[in-house]
C-alpha cells in the first residue's frame, strides 16, 4: 500500500482533478480524492507535485530482436521510465522484422521479464517490410500485436496499402502509417529549401510526405480502417489532416518533440543527432503544427525513440542513419515548450501523452480511476536539469538535445503500484 499525498491531479480522462491524494494497493488505484485519511500506510509527501497518468509513447524504437548494440528492452525501457512513460508500443522494423506471430510472443515474453514498463508489440504491414505481401494480421493481432506498421519506411504501393486496411479493420487494429513517397525523398538527408541550398545536402520536399498523407486519408475513406499517421512534419499535412477529420474520416496523428522544437537550420552544424526522418522543417511548419495540436487537430505526441550507436552516427551527415532519441527529454521539452509557453494546458498535455495513445492503441491506461492499475508519474515543475550523455539511460545517446537546459521534471514513475523511479533514482 502506498499513499501520495497533497499532489496537483491532471487527470482529464479519470475521476478526479485536482489537490488531493491517490491510494494505491495491490497495483491498483483503490482510492482517488480530495483527501484520504488512512492510519498506518506509507506516506509518500507530493506536496508542490503534479500527477498525472503515466505516459505512453506509441513510437518507440526498442530495436529488439537483433539490434541489441542500440538499445534493448531493458534499456529502453528504463530510458521510458526516467521520462515519465509506463507503456510504450515498439515498432517492427528490428532484425528480423516482427512479421511472424512467434515474434510478437518473443518479444511480450522478453518484455515481461526484462522490461520495467509496460511493452506493446507493433507488428509489420508487410512480409519482411518489403512492401509486398500482407502479414498474417489475424496470428499477428492474436498473438499480441496492438497495431500494424512498416515504419521507418512506407508502404509504397497503394493497392497492397489498400488491401492491408481492409484486413486490418477485419481484425480491429489501427495501422500507423510513415508517410513518405520514396521517389522524392530517395537519397535526401533533411529538409528540403534555403538550409539544404546552403549547407550542400540533398533535400526531401514537404512534398513527399504530404503526398502519402493525402494517400492514407483516401483509403482511410475508402476502406474505414483508421489509419494513424506517424510524426507529422509539414504545414501541408496539417492542412490535409484538418480536411480529413472535418469529413469524419478515420483518421488520427501524431508529432514529435523534436519537429515541434526545432527547424532545419539546426542541421547547421553537422551534426548527426539532427539527421531524422521526417527530417527537421521550416518556422512556418512548426507554427502549424502547434496550432494543429492546440485545436486537437494533432492527437498525439510521440517520441520516435530511434536509438543508433556512436559509431553510426559518427561519420559524415550523410552516412549517419536517421534517428534521435526521445523518451528521456519529451515530457520536460513538452512542458517548458508548450504548456511554459500557453501552447497546451497541463490536461491537454496530458491528453497528448497518454489518453489519446491509450485510446489509439486500445489498451487499459491513460487515467487515474478507482480499480484501474496503478500506473503514475510525479512531475516537479520547478525542477531544472541539463540533458546530458551521462544523464541518459538509453543506449543511444544521439539527441540534439544535449547541453540544453529544461525547467519540469518526471521525479517519480510508478508502474503498477510498482516504484521504478523516485526522486529522479531508477530502482530497477
Ligand atoms: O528517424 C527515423 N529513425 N525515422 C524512421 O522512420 C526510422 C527510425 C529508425 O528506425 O531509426
Ligand atoms: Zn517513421
Ligand atoms: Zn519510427
Amino acid at each position: 500500500m502506498l499513499l501520495i499525498k497533497g499532489a496537483e491531479i491532471v487527470n482529464p480522462a479519470g475521476s478526479y482533478s485536482g489537490k488531493g491524494d491517490i491510494l494505491i494497493k495491490e497495483g491498483k488505484i483503490a482510492a482517488i480524492g480530495p483527501e484520504l485519511h488512512l492510519e498506518g500506510v506509507p506516506v509518500l509527501a507530493a506536496g508542490g507535485l503534479l500527477a498525472f497518468p503515466g505516459l505512453i509513447d506509441v513510437h518507440v524504437h526498442l530495436r529488439e530482436p537483433g539490434q541489441e548494440a542500440k538499445e534493448t528492452i531493458a534499456s529502453g525501457t528504463r530510458a521510458a521510465a526516467r521520462g515519465g512513460f509506463t507503456a510504450v508500443a515498439t515498432m517492427p522494423n528490428t532484425s528480423p522484422p516482427v512479421d511472424r506471430a512467434i515474434l510478437v510472443e518473443g518479444l511480450r515474453a522478453k518484455a515481461e521479464r526484462e522490461g520495467v514498463v509496460r511493452v506493446y508489440p507493433v507488428a509489420c504491414i508487410t512480409k519482411e517490410q518489403a512492401g509486398e505481401e500482407i502479414t498474417e494480421m489475424a496470428d499477428l493481432a492474436a498473438a499480441g500485436a496492438v497495431a500494424f506498421s512498416d515504419d521507418g519506411r512506407p508502404v509504397p504501393s497503394a493497392a497492397v496499402m489498400r488491401r492491408a486496411l481492409e484486413y486490418a479493420k477485419m481484425v480491429g487494429r489501427p495501422v500507423l502509417s510513415h508517410c513518405e513517397e520514396p521517389t522524392l525523398a530517395r537519397g535526401g538527408v533533411m529538409h528540403e529549401g534555403y538550409w539544404s541550398t546552403r549547407l550542400g545536402l540533398k533535400g526531401i520536399p514537404a512534398a513527399a510526405e504530404e503526398i502519402m498523407v493525402a494517400r492514407e486519408i483516401m483509403l482511410a475513406r475508402e476502406t474505414g480502417c483508421p489509419v494513424h499517421l506517424c510524426h507529422l512534419s509539414t504545414a501541408g499535412s496539417v492542412e490535409l489532416l484538418r480536411w480529413a477529420k472535418a469529413r469524419g474520416i478515420p483518421v488520427t496523428a501524431e508529432v514529435t518533440p523534436h519537429h515541434l522544437t526545432l527547424t532545419a537550420a539546426a542541421v547547421a552544424g553537422y551534426d548527426t543527432s539532427t539527421k531524422v526522418n521526417p527530417p527537421l522543417r521550416g518556422e512556418e511548419d512548426l507554427t502549424a503544427l502547434k496550432q494543429a495540436l492546440a485545436e486537437g487537430i494533432i492527437d498525439i505526441i510521440a517520441t520516435d525513440h530511434a536509438p543508433h550507436t556512436r559509431e553510426e552516427k559518427e561519420q559524415e551527415y550523410d552516412l549517419a542513419p536517421f534517428g534521435l532519441v526521445g523518451l528521456e527529454t519529451a515530457l520536460a521539452l513538452c512542458w517548458q515548450e508548450l504548456v511554459g509557453k500557453g501552447i497546451l494546458t497541463p490536461a491537454q498535455l496530458v491528453e497528448k501523452m497518454a489518453v489519446n495513445p491509450a485510446r489509439l492503441l486500445g489498451i487499459e491506461g491513460g487515467r487515474l480511476v478507482e480499480g484501474a492499475a496503478a500506473d503514475l508519474v510525479l512531475f516537479d515543475p520547478r525542477r531544472v536539469e541539463t540533458v546530458t550523455a551521462e544523464s541518459l539511460v538509453s543506449k543511444g545517446k544521439n539527441t540534439p538535445f544535449l547541453g540544453w537546459t529544461l525547467t519540469g521534471w518526471p521525479v517519480t514513475t510508478i508502474v503498477g503500484g510498482k516504484l521504478v523511479m523516485q526522486e529522479r533514482k531508477l530502482l530497477v
